[in-house]
């Protein structure tokens, strides 16, 4: 029986599920807690803490991911690979947000388009893993997966899955959110004032110059529109945040599943957007069976080993009802993949006539490891899978809505190339991250300039 929903869109809800339906399919990823009864003590504090976000906002979000889809505005997620309880810092958060806006200013400058602005923050703690266990020295414990789980030290106390993380994980996560929604009210995204967002890089930075004209450019519009209208334009004061995160660990995820009055359904209340990672989208999965019964907005991430035929199955289980704003797809095949892997998808959902947001995160297909034993990225191929997604969607008849990418305010030497040309030997410097390498602000902010002139590009081919 279909529901009228008063926000968007008519919804089925899934009658045979449940916040803990996924208990009954393969979970895959998880850790295994050694005592239920503290893990279930610990589900039942969480049920009784404040939500961390609210459907209203969830809603708000999914109605401009439905924008992104019409091709009227343009999704940019981006932050850490994994947060960690010791970075839950002023610096740290206020620094990952400054990036963020900058993007966000060279985006809506470049592209002419508002950005939906989404942080891989505030609850982006829980990591896959290749194995279940680390050997060293002929010792085994269980992998290190992500601080909302077990603690990175190599020791049998550090890495025993701890349930209790998981309140520190929604504590730091509120922390978090609420540092962010203070200084976003308090007028720190105020457009008059994109000086407040500079990372002391930009004097020296070979992108400083474009940076600065752009801001230039701006902040002259916004004096001549405040000159013809007499008034201050006061929505260039504040911009919308959403968060997200892979939402990997199923038991903290079920406890944070409510419903709420006046609404329908069950809503994931500890992020607006949780997706899928690669690893746990098996369409019969725990993962995909949790998801398909909340009404967030969802991702999916999808690599290259996905079909057609498996793609539009697990388009048909996470959005049944092809609801405007409610599946946004992030393909990350690799810069060597893409073109042979990405276009039979998209020709697929084009035939289906299926509604999706298309996001491309140029990382996590292009990850190797260095000779000196850096875990990298290219900054060369970061750059060619992105070109080649723009191209690739335009050959199709399909549009690029969004990037999702792994950065840091921090001046951290993770990845190779770019404007600064980073080399194997850089990575010494400032290699910080425990997981992922990240883009440092300004490869960041070099990605966000490339974004621009490949859509100019594009749209206008000489
Ligand atoms: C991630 O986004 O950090 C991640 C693990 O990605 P993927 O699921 O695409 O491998
Ligand atoms: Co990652």
């Amino acid at each position: 029986m279909p529901h009228p929903d008063r926000n968007l869109h008519s919804v089925n809800l899934p009658a045979d599920w449940s916040p803990a339906s996924w208990r009954a399919r393969a979970a895959a990823q998880q850790p295994v807690y050694e005592d239920a009864t503290e893990l279930a003590a610990v589900q039942q504090e969480l049920r009784a803490l404040p939500p961390l976000v609210t459907s209203w906002e969830i809603f708000a979000l999914k109605k401009q991911l439905a924008e992104a889809q019409e091709g009227k505005r343009f999704l940019l997620q981006g932050g850490d690979c994994a947060e960690n309880f010791a970075e839950c810092t002023a610096d740290v958060i206020s620094n990952r947000l400054k990036v963020l806006l900058q993007m966000s200013l060279v985006l809506v400058h470049g592209l002419r388009l508002p950005v939906v602005r989404v942080g891989r923050f505030a609850g982006q703690y829980a990591k896959p893993r290749s194995a279940d266990g680390e050997t060293r020295d002929g010792v085994t414990l269980p992998a290190y997966r992500g601080d909302i789980v077990n603690a990175p030290a190599f020791d049998a106390v550090s890495r025993r899955p701890d349930p209790r993380r998981m309140v520190k994980a929604h504590a730091r996560s509120a922390m978090t959110m609420n540092f962010v929604r203070s200084l976003i009210d308090g007028g720190f995204a105020d457009l008059h004032h994109p000086e407040y967002w500079d990372l002391g890089w930009v004097s020296h930075s070979p992108l400083a110059d474009d940076y600065h004209r752009m801001v230039g450019s701006i902040g002259d519009a916004v004096r001549f529109m405040e000159t013809l209208s007499g008034a201050e334009v006061y929505n260039l004061n504040r911009v919308d945040f959403y968060t997200s995160h892979e939402a990997l660990l199923l038991p903290y995820e079920e406890a944070q599943t409510r419903q709420v009055p006046r609404q329908w359904g069950w809503f994931n209340l500890s992020t607006h957007l949780p997706w899928i990672g690669m690893r746990t989208a098996a369409l019969d999965g725990a993962h995909v069976e949790y998801f398909r019964g909340i009404r967030n907005p969802v991702g999916l991430k999808i690599g290259p080993s996905v079909t057609p035929d498996q793609l539009l199955r697990l388009v048909d289980a996470l959005s049944p009802d092809d609801e405007p704003g409610r599946l946004t797809l992030i393909h990350r095949m690799g810069a060597a993949n893409i073109a042979e892997k990405l276009p039979p998808l998209l020709e697929a959902l084009r035939r289906d006539g299926r509604r999706v947001l298309w996001v491309c995160d140029p990382m996590h297909g292009n990850t190797e490891t260095t000779g000196n034993g850096y875990k990298t990225r290219r900054f060369g191929n970061i750059r060619s899978e992105l070109e080649q997604a723009f191209e690739l969607h335009a050959a199709a008849g399909t549009r690029l809505g969004g990037v999702h990418l792994e950065l840091t305010g921090e001046d951290v030497t993770e990845c190779t190339g770019g404007a600064r040309d980073l080399t194997e030997t850089d990575l010494e410097r400032a290699y910080r991250s425990t997981v992922d390498p990240r883009l440092n602000y300004e490869q960041a902010l070099e990605t966000a300039m490339l974004i621009v002139r490949k859509q100019a590009q594009i749209a206008a081919p000489v």
